[in-house]
């Protein structure tokens, strides 16, 4: 059987790794969590205090990032060091949509991300991958849902952690990095014409997974 190449775009929180890893898993595909690229590089970048835009640029050029999925969880490492949980900081998420319009450091994830999808049979989620990185896959899907839902889970998500976060800031700041990630010149966040619309807003995670199969399954019937 062929394998697809399924490309997963949408807006933060909109649930994208969580429904593209089981997607993966079910399909026996790889998962490529292409956000985790880019919250690399700024995690690098915090690390060695170099934050201006040539500095970041170098830092892309130069970085190892390897993307390790097992078992349904990606593990993430930069230059051998495991990073998995520490690029998902708010001091992160805060620098990451700042990184993501560097020209530069876009020019470099996209070629590793082509790289990466080389060989076909993958999920690859993210918010240009329908667009820009790989045009011609198989399935494309929009994932979102309303902003109030997007930050009520996130909420949820940071809250049983342990952590103490106010609903109403991570709205706004949910609100501040879409309105970067859809307003930048290069590779907007924008839904692909040929994308298949999914609104999770009053859709099950097993739900919107469900609807990617089917669409890959349609897809493998044309094939
Ligand atoms: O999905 P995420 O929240 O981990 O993504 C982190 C940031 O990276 C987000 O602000 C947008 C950016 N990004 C991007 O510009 N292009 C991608 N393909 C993936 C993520």
């Amino acid at each position: 059987m062929r394998k697809l190449v399924v490309a997963i775009d949408g807006p933060a929180g909109a649930g994208k790794s969580t429904v593209a890893q089981i997607v993966a898993q079910r399909l026996s595909y790889t998962y490529i969590d292409t956000g985790a690229m880019y919250r690399a590089v700024a995690w690098k970048a915090l690390q060695l205090s170099k934050l201006s835009c040539d500095e970041i640029a170098k830092i892309a050029e130069d970085i190892d990032i390897k993307l390790n999925y097992v078992n349904g969880k990606t593990f993430i490492s930069v230059d051998e060091c495991d990073v998995t949980e520490a690029i998902r900081t708010r001091e992160v998420t805060q620098l990451v949509a700042e990184v993501a319009q560097i020209a530069a450091v876009r020019k470099h994830m996209l070629t590793l991300q082509r790289q990466m999808a080389e060989a076909g049979g993958v999920v690859m989620d993210g918010r240009d991958i329908a667009t820009h990185v790989l045009p011609n896959a198989d399935v494309k899907v929009f994932l979102t849902a309303s902003i109030e839902e997007r930050a009520l889970r996130r909420w949820r998500e940071m809250t049983n952690k342990g952590f103490t976060v106010d609903l109403e800031q991570l709205k706004a700041e949910i609100e501040c990095r879409d309105k970067k990630d859809c307003e930048r010149d290069l590779a907007p966040l924008i839904q692909a014409e040929d994308a298949t619309l999914v609104d999770t807003t009053k859709l099950s995670i097993e739900g919107a997974v469900d609807t990617i199969l089917e669409l890959c399954s349609k897809r493998r019937e044309n094939v």
